[in-house]
């Protein structure tokens, strides 16, 4: 069987090799706590279940335009305006099948082989994967935990200096750290990025509407309005509006580079699900409270995972921006020979924990952050404070 050379530059991915481990003892019976889980839990909300299963009544089972319904393009350009005050209008946005596939579609519209595309490490672990499918080159930029994972002016600079890279990715507020870019700090990167005409910008805001803590989110194009043409912009349904399964995302960005990513789309996907852009027309305008309680619940989780975790000896974690996600600093049990057990990694650790604790995490070197585990807080928060005292447990279980 042939295989594809450009197989070998993409692995399985680790998230899933651990949650199916996790489903494997669950069929088992065995009570399993996930904190693996990249979704929200709660249900997408009625109206718009109910706006799709109208599309469907009326008869809206054909394609759309590839770029996605008019009306959804607009109520997407006059939403993007709205909530982050930059003017959008409905020719600067396509919409595709999850913010996944408009990211690749970014991707593969701006790297050619052997361009260097930039990612601050920790990242989302997608993105490497896609340069690399696009025929590109990562050089990944470590970011450190005292300075909150966020890279700094001086980090980019040096790293522009060093790979002349065609793309910069910028996810924030950030999966896997949550953590997030204020004002300034947006400030003073694009500052450098006006330094550097020749490179591109991906900005993955898909989590911008979870922040917590009173973060307001920002967006680049808000900042640097100059660099507007040059920056992609992506979103998505899935986190903020609990529509994971509906596969619906969004890129906005110069018509130009709406109109190149139409052209790959069109022959890869055509168009996002017909119904499924009806469904999300209602999210857009959704009583704002439905999403707020939403939110709200997330930021309640977050809270009760930085006290059950400030609870646990030698493992430390900053606290999230946004997002659901926090990433542990597990690096004192990353080298442990007890008993049986020869723990030389957070993979080997995520493993123990799972196998002694019941407890599902994913690995941080899935996400370029050895040393690290990372807990998703979209479960309820009973099983929040049970999971992390069981993982808690486990590490001290370690130490005897
Ligand atoms: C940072 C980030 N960007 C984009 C996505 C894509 O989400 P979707 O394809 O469901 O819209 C995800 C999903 O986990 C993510 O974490």
């Amino acid at each position: 069987m042939k295989k594809a050379k450009r197989l070998s530059q993409v692995q399985a991915s680790l998230t899933l090799a651990i949650t199916a481990k996790a489903a494997a003892m669950k069929n088992e019976g065995i009570d399993i706590i996930s904190f693996g889980a990249g979704e929200p839990d709660f249900n997408t909300p009625a109206p718009v279940i109910e706006a799709a299963k109208n599309a469907l009544d009326n008869g809206m089972t054909k394609y759309t335009a590839v770029a996605g319904l008019p009306a959804l393009r607009a109520e997407i350009a006059a939403w993007y305006s709205r909530e982050f005050g930059i003017e959008t209008s409905a020719d600067q946005v396509i919409v595709g099948v999850g913010g996944k596939q408009v990211i690749y579609n970014a991707i593969m519209s701006i790297i050619d082989p052997g361009d260097k595309a930039l990612i601050p490490a920790p990242y989302w672990l997608s993105y490497p994967a896609m340069v690399h499918l696009a025929g590109g080159d990562v050089a990944f930029i470590d970011t450190k935990e005292d300075e909150n994972f966020l890279m700094t002016p001086n980090m980019l600079e040096e790293a522009i200096v060093k790979h002349t890279p065609a793309l910069l990715i910028l996810n924030s507020p950030s999966n896997p750290t949550g953590q997030a870019y204020t004002e300034n700090d947006l400030r003073a990167l694009a500052d450098v990025l006006r330094r550097h005409p020749d490179v591109n910008i991906l900005w993955d805001n898909i989590y911008a509407h979870l922040t917590y803590g009173g973060f307001k989110h920002v967006e680049l194009s808000k900042v640097a309005p100059d660099l507007a043409p040059r920056i992609v912009t992506t979103g998505g349904f899935s986190k903020s509006f609990a529509m994971t399964g509906w596969r619906l995302g969004f890129a906005i960005a110069d018509p130009e580079r709406i109109r190149m990513m139409s052209t790959l789309q069109s022959h890869s996907t055509s168009n996002a699900t017909s119904f499924a852009q009806a469904g999300a027309i209602a999210a857009l305008k959704l009583d704002k409270n439905i999403l707020e309680d939403m939110r709200k619940t997330f930021e309640n989780r977050r809270n009760i995972v930085l006290d059950e975790i400030s609870k646990i000896d030698g493992v430390s974690c900053a606290a999230p921006m946004g997002a659901f996600y926090v990433l542990l600093n597990c690096k004192k049990f990353c080298n442990i020979e007890h008993g049986l057990h020869w723990i030389q990694s957070d993979i080997d650790l995520a493993k123990f924990i799972l196998e002694e604790g019941h407890v599902a995490t994913v690995p941080g070197s899935a996400f370029g952050a050895p040393g690290y585990l990372r807990l998703s807080f979209a479960l309820d928060e009973d099983s929040i404070r049970k999971g992390i005292q069981r993982i808690g447990a486990a590490l001290e279980s370690l130490k005897a």
